[in-house]
């Protein structure tokens, strides 16, 4: 038992059959049927090898999520391919979540088989939006379709999938209620390794935050700057942005239109606020840069002309990061300096990286584009750790209890 949850070691699974929600949402090329990446479902293989071995009927849940506005789900064949040939066996895949089919297919499954259900999403119950809309107890996730049909099925349900923990819906926190619960290999060493992180960080520790994701990054920073977590945070890409707007800065008119159009203006005042308390520990961009015809221009703060829209730190931004980077004894990363993927933007982000790589400090990166951006660099082997979640990375460093580990610990008291 680990932070009031129960761990395979604890689990007698020989024979049995397992509900596993694991997350191997990836990012998927739909013109070829093919993933884009696909760590996460590396991540997941030792807890299914290890259910495999140990004798369970393994049965796989998991969501492929869509790049547009909740819409577009994609199913999860592909992901079967993939593990299989990761795991080195067979891993049975049906077209259905919870009807007739993956019923029957689930009742077949002999000790040590592994079947994977389609995309969990294509039940409405599972969606995003309906979460936020109906906002279901856990109680009442336990009633939901997914749940009713196939728990009855099921002797125990294992989670590891800590990168969907923030999320609230019944394939992540409803088995938990009626089934003896317990957390796979990879959210254990995940939940693990960032509360050691959060609790004990060496100092001095330093956040760096970038990207777009801008809600849970602002309520992060509250928290790691109130509870003295973060020495220091330094920022850039958009947060970077806000902040400079907050404090009077020119970042160009585009910069700001941006800001106003993803209305996110709210943050700017926010931004105002956080300064006043925490002024010295939030260290901004000196210099922003832009794309003009294709070449990278820069400009030191107070000379950045007034119609650009800044795409990245400057280099000097980038250097002083560095230096923080490589002094650091605990480094947090979530979210690039700027738009990486093109080249005449990338400079801040590709030297925030090398520094990642370089320091004598033990990092933790999150995060999508975090984690896009370290394979681009090829320095994944030089990283302290990377997290498979981006939003509950996040939202575990905000302070809340996680949906799912406040599930998993009710689970926890079902098993004997
Ligand atoms: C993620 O990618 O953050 C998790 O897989 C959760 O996906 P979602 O944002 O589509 O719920």
């Amino acid at each position: 038992m680990r932070f009031g949850i129960k761990t395979l070691d604890e689990a007698e699974v020989r024979g049995k059959t397992v509900l596993c929600r694991v997350d191997i949402n990836q990012p998927v090329d739909r013109a070829k049927g093919t993933l884009k990446s696909i760590n996460r479902i590396q991540a997941c293989v030792p807890t299914v090898r290890e259910l495999s071995d140990r004798g369970a009927k393994v049965v796989l849940m998991a969501h492929q999520g869509s790049d547009i506005e909740y819409k577009n789900f994609y199913t999860t064949k592909p992901h079967a391919a993939v593990l299989q040939q990761l795991l080195g066996r067979e891993v049975k895949w049906i077209d259905d979540v919870c009807g007739p089919a993956a019923r029957e297919a689930i009742r077949a499954l002999k000790d040590g088989e592994i079947l994977l259900l389609d995309n969990v999403r294509f039940v409405s119950e599972e969606q995003t939006l309906f979460e936020m809309k109906l906002c279901l107890t856990h109680e009442q996730q336990a009633k939901t379709l997914l749940v009713e049909k196939l728990a009855p099925l099921a002797d125990l349900y294992v989670c590891d999938a800590f990168a969907a923990a923030h999320r609230d819906q019944p394939s992540l926190c409803g088995f938990e209620q009626v089934l003896p619960s317990y957390m796979g290999r990879l959210f254990e060493k995940e939940y693990c390794t960032v509360s050691q992180v959060m609790e004990a960080p060496v100092r001095p520790c330093v956040f760096v935050l970038g990207g777009a994701k801008i809600s849970d990054a602002f309520l992060m920073m509250n928290t790691v700057l109130s509870r003295g977590v973060a020495d220091k945070i330094l920022t850039g890409g958009l947060v970077g942005n806000i902040f400079l707007t907050a404090l009077g800065k020119e970042i160009g008119s585009g910069s700001v239109n941006f800001i106003l159009k993803s209305n996110y203006g709210e943050y700017i005042e926010k931004a105002k606020e956080l300064y006043a308390q925490y002024g010295e520990k939030i260290v901004l961009p000196v210099d922003l840069a832009w794309v003009e015809e294709g070449q990278r221009r820069e400009a030191a703060l107070g000379q950045v002309p007034g119609d650009i829209t800044s795409l990245d730190v400057g280099s000097k931004t980038a250097e002083m990061y560095r230096q923080e980077i490589l002094s650091a004894k605990t480094v947090f990363v979530n979210g690039p300096m700027g738009v990486f993927e093109q080249a005449p933007s990338e400079l801040g982000t590709k030297a925030v990286w090398q520094a990642l790589a370089d320091t004598e400090g033990f990092t933790v990166l999150g995060g999508g584009d975090s984690i896009t951006a370290t394979e681009k660099y090829g320095l994944a082997s030089q990283m302290g750790y990377i997290c498979t979640g981006g939003g509950a990375l996040i939202r575990f460093l905000t302070g809340e209890e996680l949906p799912v580990v406040k599930a998993l610990r009710h689970g926890a008291e079902l098993c004997k």
